[in-house]
């Protein structure tokens, strides 16, 4: 069983990127599985908190759920042509200790989808996610894009997907992502629990 994990960037309720979130978990293809996890809880960074107590319990939990997972799925939304700063601050809490870092997304499988209510379907905030993970030595899934433009259509009332043409996309990117997933785990590239395997010297964050 190839086992994803997923996060909305979104505490919303009636989230797009969590609705998408949910019919990503249900739209696995055979063999794959996607637990749905979640940023609640998690506490604006601040370092004096954690020099007095540590990384908070819903970071541990998550950074845990991570790293038993064989790929993670960000679905960001997009806020001011930028990420989230909710979902950006969840990630910040996720690389600390910098010493876990290569633990939790070091050659770790990841992907990005997202939903908005505008014209470009997060396409800047999904490239606006690009640096972050590269410094975070994750190993990012480029072989599609989903971009859900006016989320408000693709989805009804109660959250559900009800745009066919979007639920094929979603298909398609999931299995394209579990393949990735899939084969860097038989050749042994992803380095999710590992030393990050790198020849050169480490650049990055302190
Ligand atoms: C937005 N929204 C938005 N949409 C977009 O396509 N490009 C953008 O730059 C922005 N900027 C932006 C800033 C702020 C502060 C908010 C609150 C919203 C609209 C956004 O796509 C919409 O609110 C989505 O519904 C947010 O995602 P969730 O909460 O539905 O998952």
């Amino acid at each position: 069983m190839t086992k994803l994990i997923g996060l909305s960037g979104s505490l919303r309720q009636g989230s797009f990127n969590a609705a998408l979130l949910r019919a990503a978990a249900a739209a696995m293809p055979p063999g794959a599985e996607l637990t749905v996890g979640s940023i609640r809880g998690i506490p604006l960074y601040d370092g004096d908190v954690e020099a007095a107590e540590g990384i908070p319990e819903p970071v541990a939990t998550l950074k845990q759920a991570i790293i038993a997972a064989d790929g993670l799925l960000l679905v960001t939304p997009e806020y001011n042509n930028s990420i989230p700063g909710v979902f950006k601050n969840a990630i910040d809490w996720l690389s600390r200790p910098p010493a876990d870092i290569k633990h939790v997304f070091g050659g770790r499988p990841v992907a990005l989808m997202g939903a908005s209510n505008g014209r470009f379907g997060t396409i800047l905030s999904q490239n606006g996610w690009l640096p972050v993970l590269r410094t975070l030595r994750a190993d990012l899934w480029s072989g599609s894009r989903l971009l859900v433009t006016q989320a408000e259509k693709a989805f009804d009332e109660q959250g559900r997907l009800v745009d066919d043409k979007i639920r094929e996309q979603l298909e398609r990117f999931l299995e394209g992502f579990v393949g990735f997933v899939r084969r860097q785990r038989e050749t042994g590239t992803s380095e999710p629990t590992g030393s990050t395997g790198r020849s050169t010297a480490p650049t990055g964050p302190r």
